[in-house]
């Protein structure tokens, strides 16, 4: 294929934002905030560096939104302070300045919160103890705690939470937010059938099990109006049970997305965590997840896992499977893999030991020289 006639590298938008190409910067966790959750000038270079290299979006990593259950790790950056808010200002607006809108991503950890400087114990939608063990890139290790279950005024507080930190991201210059509904964190707890027992309107059906989402969807949305961006991610794999499928298949999909959809979200982000999009797309042996995402709502929808193969990434767009494909490890190993891509340059395979001991930024600065890459 000739690069240049990439599809990924075609615009695109998403309602008012405009989008130079197809390939969004995935969320990624980097612990590398201070103490006490404020962004740093060396987080600033790092997203800088995706504006830089071409990405058309660039997605943050998962940010605490309020002082009680949301934070999930030590170092973990928040959007509750003024403090936080006037740092994450400064990112904004050198991405914005190397020619790339942001958004926030809004994170609340839920059971999953290994890290929390406001308190010891976990609160999610049921007492059940995760699965698996913490994890040792974000500086956890062990067994996980077993939540408290959450009152109503405990998820009264969580949505407010989530509209507060959105008002804030709008504050400090960001063209959007987006609701962490994946991978196993609060949102998703909600979600999925083993870790929601509840036998309130928030627990049973999928309809009942998708309303706290829709619910923060809809809060963001009547607080920040029509025109600001408010997506949502969604995943069945979860990083602590890469292998969970929606028991419903593509019944239980349809609902979830027309939920969201009627609550009024921006787009809607599938992740594949810890599996390609290959892998976990295929729903009833028919349909793509991403695809039926698109058919239902009719919005714009992103598509997450390995896209950094050109050829899956233009199969993804040219088959009607998404409309933006949004990249983790192949933009950490390839920050201006847009570029590449134009100019038909090779790109480099994602090396997980630039993650390791700890997903850290300074991690991955150690580990340029001792792999060769230029600093
Ligand atoms: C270091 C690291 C941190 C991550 N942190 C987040 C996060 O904060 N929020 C999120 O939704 N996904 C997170 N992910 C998942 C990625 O966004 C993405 O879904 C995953 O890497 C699969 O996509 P890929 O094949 O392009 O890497 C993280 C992945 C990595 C490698």
């Amino acid at each position: 294929m000739n690069d240049i006639q990439h599809p990924a590298l075609r615009p695109d938008r998403i309602g008012d934002l405009h989008l130079a190409n197809r390939l969004a910067v995935s969320p990624m966790t980097r612990v590398s905030a201070a103490a006490d959750g404020t962004p740093t000038s060396e987080m600033a270079d790092y997203y800088t560096a995706f504006a830089r290299g071409g990405f058309s979006l660039v997605l943050t990593e998962g940010t605490y939104t309020d002082t009680r259950y949301s934070q999930g790790y030590a170092n973990q950056p928040g959007i509750v302070t003024d403090g936080h808010e006037a740092a994450w200002r400064d990112i904004t607006s050198r991405v914005h300045d190397a020619g790339a809108p942001m958004i926030l991503q809004l994170m609340h950890a839920g059971a999953l919160s290994q890290g929390n400087r406001y308190r010891d114990d976990t609160a999610a939608p049921s007492a059940v103890q995760p699965r698996g063990q913490k994890m040792p890139e974000y500086g956890g290790h062990g067994p996980w705690r077993t939540p408290r279950a959450m009152s109503q005024d405990d998820l009264d507080q969580v949505v407010h939470g989530f509209v507060t930190s959105a008002v804030r991201a709008r504050r400090a210059g960001f063209d959007g937010v987006e609701v962490h509904g994946a991978n196993g964190y609060l949102v998703d707890q909600f979600l999925t059938d083993y870790t929601n027992q509840r036998g309130d309107r928030y627990g049973g059906t999928v309809a009942n099990r998708v309303r706290l989402a829709a619910e923060i969807v809809s809060a963001i949305r009547a607080e920040v109006g029509p025109r600001f961006c408010v997506g949502i991610r969604l995943s069945q794999g979860k990083v602590n049970d890469f292998t969970h499928r929606w028991a419903g298949g593509s019944r239980d999909a349809e609902i979830i997305f027309a939920a969201l959809a009627e609550a009024g979200a921006s787009y809607l982000h599938i992740a594949s965590e810890g599996r390609d999009w290959v892998e976990t797309a295929t729903l009833d042996g028919q349909v793509t997840i991403t695809g039926l995402a698109r058919k239902v709502t009719g919005l714009p929808v992103l598509a997450n896992g390995g896209m950094h193969d050109p050829a899956r990434a233009a199969m993804v767009l040219q088959d009607g499977h998404a409309d933006v494909l949004a990249l983790g490890r192949g933009a950490l190993a390839n920050p201006d893999f847009p570029r590449r891509l134009a100019q038909g340059l090779p790109l480099a395979d994602f090396d997980h030991r630039m993650l390791q001991p700890m997903a850290t930024l300074s991690n991955a600065r150690l580990w340029r020289p001792a792999a060769g890459v230029p600093a």
